[in-house]
């Protein structure tokens, strides 16, 4: 059963056509090949979209095991927001033998644009090759991550760990612009390491001329576990207008609703924010709408059959599995939630191995509430 999203204003972009023929329409994998000649002088030529982006911008967080194709290609359905993000790729493991193993990552639609890539890693030698991959990938931009507290993301001396080495964090910055050409690169970052660092850290990076900055508004040292500092905001744009007026500002943490993010960039002075954790099984966040419960449901199962169908969940990892099916289950979390008997049905989902379990139980779960 296919499920129409009713549309959702200027911001939502409708899909067309079948789910099941996604690789046929949208060249999953991308194909390399294709990308030759005028065609890609043209569309290098034609960048920095972030200048060409209404504001307040809107961008969903890039996600490890959240934002995958599946899920964003729910939102570009629903509500697409202004900016779509991958989930976070190794740059070292980009350039390994396991290589291939990662590149569904980056995998997108036709119907995601625009879309940034993010990348993470340590070793500035490393990002200049990278870059020319993701430019060859048709993204439309590129994020090195600088905020991550993972101690394995760390221990590369990536994500977090750049705060603390502002001198390599430029290196990288600069070998990854020559790699991507004319595409533009953006960092998303926190406001310090184990205390607020703005002074130091946000103009050294700014210094860099990057198309973007996102501000996840914490320390590493508090991960997500305090509220985000929204009252150090004026004080970034501030260095932001004088050091780098054309650097694009996002504000990220703890956003819930579409209110909180309208009233966020009016009280910030940033051109737009990121939302994290507040679009889980909301793919119609975006658009503002608050679906029932029978359209909630319905959505799930239609972006579960849609991430086996790209990541072949329900089959075995040595079969050709790209992604393990309990992915899914935080999703199911998230969508199902807020009503009387939802716990119920969520422990019934944690026990699914693949789609068509999850479409047998919300099935009987609708046809007994009716
Ligand atoms: C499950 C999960 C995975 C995340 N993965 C990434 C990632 O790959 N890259 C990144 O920059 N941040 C990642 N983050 C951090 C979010 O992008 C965001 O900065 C953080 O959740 C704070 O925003 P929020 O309060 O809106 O959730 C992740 C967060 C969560 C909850």
């Amino acid at each position: 059963m296919m499920l129409q999203c009713p549309r959702a204003g200027v911001r939502n972009r409708l899909a067309e056509g079948s789910f099941v023929r996604i690789k046929q329409q949208n060249n999953y994998p991308p194909d390399r090949d294709s990308l030759s000649g005028f065609f890609y002088f043209a569309k290098l030529s034609a960048m920095n979209f972030w200048q060409k982006l209404k504001k307040p911008i809107m961008a969903i967080a890039p996600m490890a095991n959240v934002t995958d194709a599946a899920f964003r290609r729910m939102f570009a359905e629903c509500g697409a927001p202004d900016v779509f993000w991958t989930e976070f790729v190794s740059v070292e493991g980009l350039l390994s033998r396991g290589r291939e193993r990662l590149l569904p990552d980056l995998w997108f639609s036709e119907n995601e644009h625009p879309i940034v890539a993010q990348i993470f890693g340590g070793k500035p030698e490393q990002f200049e090759e990278v870059g020319a991959l993701i430019r060859e990938l048709k993204f439309d931009g590129v994020d090195i991550n600088m905020g991550c507290p993972d101690t394995g993301v760390e221990k590369s001396g990536g994500g977090a760990a750049l705060i603390n080495t502002p001198g390599v964090a430029k290196q990288i910055i600069r070998a990854l612009k020559k790699g991507v050409g004319d595409m533009p690169v953006s960092v998303k970052t926190r406001i310090g390491y184990s205390k607020n660092e703005i002074a130091e850290w946000i103009p050294s990076l700014l210094e860099e001329g990057l198309a973007a900055l996102t501000v996840h508004l914490r320390t590493r040292k508090e991960m997500s576990d305090v509220p985000a500092h929204w009252d150090l905001a004026p004080g970034i744009v501030e260095f932001r207008n004088r050091l780098a007026p054309q650097t694009i500002l996002l504000g990220n943490g703890d956003i819930y609703t579409l209110s909180d993010a309208h009233a966020r960039v009016k009280e910030s002075g940033f051109d737009g924010v990121m939302i994290g954790r507040g679009i889980f099984g909301n793919p119609w966040f975006f658009s503002g709408r608050t679906p029932d419960v029978r359209e909630r449901l319905m959505t799930m199962i239609k972006h579960t059959e849609l991430f086996e169908e790209i990541y072949k969940s329900n089959l075995p990892k040595k079969e050709g599995a790209l992604k393990n099916f309990d992915v899914m289950k935080k999703h199911f979390k998230a969508y199902v939630s807020g009503w009387d008997n939802a716990k119920e049905l969520r422990v019934k989902l944690m026990e699914t191995e693949n789609a068509s379990h999850v479409r047998n139980i919300i099935e009987k779960f609708l046809a007994s509430s009716k």
